[in-house]
C-alpha cells in the first residue's frame, strides 16, 4: 500500500486544484476575448494590450501547468510511458516559462495590487519558476536523473504554489473571517502570504530531498 502513496497523493493534489484551474483558464480567456477587459477583472486594463496579454497568457498557461505538473510526476507515467513523460515534460517547460514571463511582464508594466512588497515576492516566484523549469529540462537532457528528480520536485511545488496561495486565503478567511487581511492586500496576513505560499514548501521539499538522498541513494528513472 505504501508504494502507491505517491500516486494517490499526486492524484489527490491534481484533483483538488481542479476548481482553480477552471477559474484561472476561464478568467484568462475572458480577459483575452473581451472588448472591455477592465470589466472582466480589476487585474485587466482597458488600454493595456501587452499587460493584458501577459497576465491572460500566464493564467491560461498556469492553469494547465498547475494541473499537469502533479500528473507528469505520476510513477506509472514515468516508468511505463517514458516517451509521453518526455514529450509532456517539454510542454510543461514551455508552460512554466510562459507563466513566469507573463507574470513578470505584468509586474514590470503594472505592478501588483499589494505594492512593491507583493511585486518583489511575485517577481521572485516567477524568476524561480523559470529557473527551476530550465534546470529540470537541462538535467533530464544531461541524463543526470538525481538532479532532474530534485529540480522536478521543486517545479511541482512552484507549479501548485498559486493554488496553495488561494487555499491559504480560503482557510484563513474561514477560520478568522479575514483578520489582518484587506482588499488592498496590505494586512499582515497578506504581507506574509506573498512568500508563505512557496518558500516554506520549498524548504520542506529540500529537507525531504536530502533525507531521501541520504536514505535511498540514486533517484528512480
Ligand atoms: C502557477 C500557475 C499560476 C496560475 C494558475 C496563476 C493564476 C492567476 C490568476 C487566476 C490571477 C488573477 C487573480 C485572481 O483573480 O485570483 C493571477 C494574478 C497574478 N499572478 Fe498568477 N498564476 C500563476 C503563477 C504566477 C507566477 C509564477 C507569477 C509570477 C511572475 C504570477 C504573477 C501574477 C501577478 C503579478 C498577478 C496579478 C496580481 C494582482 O495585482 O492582483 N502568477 N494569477
Amino acid at each position: 500500500m505504501l508504494r502507491y502513496a505517491p500516486t494517490i497523493l499526486l492524484l489527490i493534489l491534481a484533483l483538488n486544484t481542479g476548481w482553480f484551474v477552471v477559474y484561472s483558464a476561464g478568467l484568462g480567456l475572458r480577459g483575452l476575448m473581451s472588448h472591455a477587459p477592465g470589466e472582466v477583472s480589476r487585474v485587466f486594463q482597458n488600454d493595456g494590450i501587452l499587460a493584458n496579454a501577459g497576465i491572460a497568457l500566464h493564467m491560461i498557461a498556469g492553469a494547465v501547468l498547475t494541473f499537469g505538473a502533479p500528473l507528469q510526476a505520476l510513477p506509472v507515467v514515468r516508468r511505463r510511458w517514458p516517451g509521453l513523460h518526455r514529450r509532456f515534460g517539454y510542454v510543461l517547460f514551455v508552460l512554466a516559462v510562459a507563466t513566469g514571463l507573463g507574470g513578470l511582464v505584468y509586474i514590470t508594466l503594472i505592478g501588483t495590487i499589494g505594492g512593491w512588497w507583493m511585486s518583489l515576492w511575485f517577481a521572485i516566484y516567477g524568476g524561480l519558476m523559470i529557473w527551476t523549469a530550465v534546470n529540470t529540462v537541462y538535467y533530464a537532457i544531461a541524463k543526470d536523473l538525481n538532479r532532474h528528480f530534485a529540480w522536478a520536485v521543486r517545479l511541482i511545488v512552484l507549479a501548485v504554489g498559486s493554488w496553495i496561495y488561494r487555499m491559504h486565503y480560503a482557510i484563513w478567511y474561514a477560520a478568522t473571517g479575514g483578520a489582518a487581511s484587506n482588499d488592498a492586500f496590505t494586512g499582515l496576513f497578506d504581507q506574509i502570504q506573498v512568500f508563505a505560499f512557496f518558500v516554506p514548501y520549498l524548504l520542506i521539499a529540500e529537507i525531504l530531498l536530502r533525507w531521501r538522498g541520504a536514505r535511498r541513494g540514486p533517484a528512480p528513472a
